[in-house]
């Protein structure tokens, strides 16, 4: 049987090695994980697929900036399977699981960088559709999914920030840095 549970900071070399299957090592290069160096992942949405206690699936979220008003997002992704798990319905639970407690977290929006053929079934669409974009990605690549009100017909324009994804810098850091200048 399969569980889903928090990542804990002990899982984190079995992950890499399940990515490292999942990608290649060169994924480290991807420019995707720029928005991932040096941020703190956000632990109450990453979660671990286990059987018998051995992690098969994984998925993480990060914090992003969108827009010149730098509004606050989430970053899917990695998310991977293990091999000899897939297609049995494991990373749809990742998914589901996950997009459901960010809701519910009061999230409004999650954007990632993958292939929409699967990433649609969780209604993700193009996010170029809201006026999002990510730099030195292809556009068709760069998904995004409205949460909670935001994803209400009709909702408010203001509630899906428009522009640029740019990289999560924690109010503590720009603090220091407007202290350093
Ligand atoms: C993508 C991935 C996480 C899906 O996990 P999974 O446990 O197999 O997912 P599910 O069982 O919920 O769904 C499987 C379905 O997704 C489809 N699917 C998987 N990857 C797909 C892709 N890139 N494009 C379109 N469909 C895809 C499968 O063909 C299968 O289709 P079916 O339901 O018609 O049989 C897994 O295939 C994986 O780890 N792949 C390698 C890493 C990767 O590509 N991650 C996503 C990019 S960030």
């Amino acid at each position: 049987m399969i569980d889903l549970t928090n990542e804990r900071p002990a899982d984190a070399a079995a992950i890499e090695a399940l990515l490292d299957q999942a990608f290649g090592t060169t994924r480290l290069a991807k420019s995707s994980y720029s928005y991932r160096k040096r941020v703190a992942r956000i632990w109450p949405l990453c979660l671990v697929a286990r059987d018998a206690g051995e992690i098969v699936g994984t998925i993480r979220y990060w914090p992003i900036a969108v827009g010149p008003a730098a509004a606050p997002a989430l970053l899917l992704g990695p998310v991977a399977v293990r091999a000899d798990y897939r297609s049995a319905g494991v990373g749809g639970m990742l998914m589901r699981t996950s997009l459901a407690r960010a809701a519910a977290a009061g999230h409004h929006l999650v954007v990632l960088v993958g292939d929409r053929p699967y990433y649609g079934r969780f209604g993700f669409k193009p996010a170029a559709d809201w006026g999002i974009a990510m730099e030195r990605e292809n556009p068709a690549r760069v998904l995004a999914l409205p949460l909670g009100v935001a994803s209400l017909e009709g909702a408010a324009a203001s509630a899906i920030p428009a522009g640029t994804v740019q990289r999560w810098r924690s109010p503590r850091r720009a603090s220091a840095r407007i202290l350093a200048a």
